[in-house]
This record gives structure tokens, C-alpha cells and sequence, in this order.
């Protein structure tokens, strides 16, 4: 399976293109319960998927602490470990329960820079079944306003199939 869809040519135009590895995520992630392998492979067929796709990747809400992200799986260059509930953009996400669609990273009051390439970015909630938040998904692009409605319609719904 894995193989089969790294072989695969996607679609050039981007919405179809999200129509295709939406599709082959659910087949790759049918039968298997563990977050961290269903984490792990979104980030995987998504970075692999996108030009625009710089830094992919999630901050899972840290049961153990109160309002607090830490860093979880992801594809890219070194993130940062933990991020509050509320700072920069992946805090706001998960404050707010809403996507942030930010097309300059350096006009975003309390960025955080983990990278300094990172030039625009979309981070989305994500909820379990019972519409608790368990983590945010970020997506960086070293391209300035990289992201759109489509990346954010995309995203939500791939989000809400694999862990809703
Ligand atoms: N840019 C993010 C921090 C996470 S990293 O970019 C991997 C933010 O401001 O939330």
C-alpha cells in the first residue's frame, strides 16, 4: 500500500490533488486505531504530496499539563517542543477551536519562529469523536501566502474524517 502511493502521480490541479491523497489516506489508515501511526501517516502523505508544504506536522494537546501543545509527529526541519494554549499561531488554533489562515508569518503578533524560512502557514484543530480538541495541524510554507480556502477546506475535512 505505502508503496503503491508513493509511485503514485497525483493529480496536478490542487483540489483534485487533495481529493486523491484524502482518498489514499483513508485507505492506508483503514483498520488501524493508533493516533500516533494515523498522526504520523497524515503528515507524511501530505508533506510528500505539496510543494507548498514546508514544515507538516502536529502539536498534540499535553494531558498532563493545563493548556499546553507539544510537539508530536511531523515532517520537516527541528519544531519547537512545547507551545501554549494562546501564543503564536498553532496556540491561537487551539484557544480558539478555528483554522488560522496566516499569509505572513512576520506580521502574525507572537509567531513563533522555529524556522526562519517559514514564511506563511495554515494550522487547523483537531477533534476526536466527541468534539474534543486533541491537537492542532500545522502546515508551513517558505512561499509568502502559500495557503487558501482550498488548503483550508481540504485540511478541515481530512482532519475530520481521520479523527472525528
Ligand atoms: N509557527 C508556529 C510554531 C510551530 S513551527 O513553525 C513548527 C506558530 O507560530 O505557531
Amino acid at each position: 500500500m505505502a508503496e503503491a502511493f508513493n509511485e503514485t502521480v497525483l493529480p496536478a490541479e490542487k483540489a483534485e490533488r487533495y481529493a486523491a491523497v484524502a482518498e489514499e489516506i483513508a485507505a492506508v489508515l483503514d483498520g488501524e486505531p493508533n493516533l500516533t501511526a494515523r498522526m504520523a501517516t497524515v503528515s507524511s502523505m501530505l508533506a510528500n504530496s505539496f510543494e507548498h508544504y514546508f514544515w507538516t506536522g502536529f502539536y498534540v494537546v499535553d494531558p498532563t499539563k493545563d493548556a499546553e501543545l507539544v510537539v508530536g509527529p511531523y515532517q520537516g526541519s527541528l519544531g519547537c517542543m512545547r507551545i501554549a494554549f494562546g501564543r503564536g499561531v498553532c496556540g491561537t488554533a487551539a484557544a480558539t477551536g478555528k483554522t488560522q489562515l496566516v499569509e505572513d508569518v512576520h506580521a502574525f503578533p507572537s509567531h513563533i519562529a522555529c524556522d526562519s524560512r517559514s514564511a506563511s502557514e495554515i494550522v487547523a484543530p483537531v477533534f476526536d469523536a466527541d468534539g474534543k480538541l486533541i491537537a492542532v495541524f500545522d502546515v508551513d510554507s517558505d512561499r509568502p501566502a502559500a495557503f487558501d480556502a482550498v488548503d483550508q477546506h481540504w485540511l478541515e475535512r481530512i482532519l475530520a474524517t481521520t479523527f472525528g
